[in-house]
């Protein structure tokens, strides 16, 4: 299993669209792969035509005291998913609670599930410093922090850098830190910019750029990924070079280990 956590400090920048789109790609590309929502938003799901009344998640399994398996579930991809799951606000402070007491809370409900060796595992995350984010960096393999070509965005890094610095890079199982540049418009010079800029600091470590694309939009209106909606698109294009990039890495870095 390996474990690539989905991170960005800033919100809105497009990670549960990355993470959704990212597992449709890795899945059709013939990876095993889990992906699971750590947000309270519990928007993940709508990716993967999960219908937004289930109840079912990480959330109230934990609560009720279940392994991961009563909730998970497996989309038109071949992508298994666990949403976060739908809780009131008294329960989501005592699921949040028990989080936050256990760092080993995401790992050992991982580790119960038993899953082949090969299995990819993504994790979508809520935006900056959360429980959910400190149990994501604590148990990835590979963090992918996702930007926008824009100051703002840019401005974050190295809030993101100091949390994969103090949760990630002193473990021997920690793979690397990637970069995925969102939502590109290459006719802002300031988006094209921002984007060499990326590319300038961090070299290969900038593993996708993905323009924006309204078919992206339009996808989640129609309850789709945009990899099943439009395929042919400008961002499903960007996501599988994306997907296949970090599997090279992932191959690459299993030869060495
Ligand atoms: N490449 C893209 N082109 C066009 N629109 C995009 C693209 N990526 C994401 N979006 C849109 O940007 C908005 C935010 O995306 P998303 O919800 O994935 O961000 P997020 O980082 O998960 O947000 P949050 O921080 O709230 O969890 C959505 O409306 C989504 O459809
Ligand atoms: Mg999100």
């Amino acid at each position: 299993m390996k474990i690539i956590s989905v991170v960005s400090a800033k919100g809105g920048v497009g990670k549960t669209t990355v993470t959704a789109t990212l597992a449709h790609a890795l899945a059709r590309q013939g990876a095993r792969v889990l992906v699971l929502d750590l947000d309270p938003q519990n928007a993940l799901g709508l990716h993967f035509g999960i219908h937004p009344n289930e109840q079912r998640g990480l959330s109230r399994a934990t609560l009720a005291q279940q392994t991961l398996r009563s909730a998970v579930m497996e989309s038109s991809s071949g992508a298994f998913i666990v949403p976060y799951g739908i809780v009131n606000e008294d329960d989501r402070g005592r699921f949040e609670r028990h989080v936050e007491t256990r760092p080993d809370w995401l790992l050992g409900h991982l580790n119960s599930l038993g899953l082949p060796q090969d299995t990819l595992v993504l994790l979508d995350t809520p935006p900056g410093p959360s429980v959910y984010m400190k149990q994501a960096l604590h148990a990835a393999n590979l963090v992918t922090v996702v930007t926008l070509s824009d100051a703002a965005s840019y401005a974050t890094i190295p809030m993101m850098q100091r949390l994969v610095q103090t949760y990630c890079l002193n473990r021997p199982n920690f793979i690397d830190c990637f970069y995925i540049v969102n939502q590109v418009d290459t006719s802002l010079q300031l988006s094209k910019d921002v984007t060499h800029l990326m590319q300038e600091t961090f070299g290969d470590r900038v593993i996708g750029i993905v323009h924006r694309d309204q078919s992206v939009c339009e996808a989640l209106a129609h309850d789709k990924s945009v990899m099943d909606y439009e395929p042919d698109s400008q961002a499903s294009n960007d996501m599988r070079a994306t997907a296949e990039r970090i599997n090279q890495r992932l191959q690459a870095q299993a030869l060495v280990a």
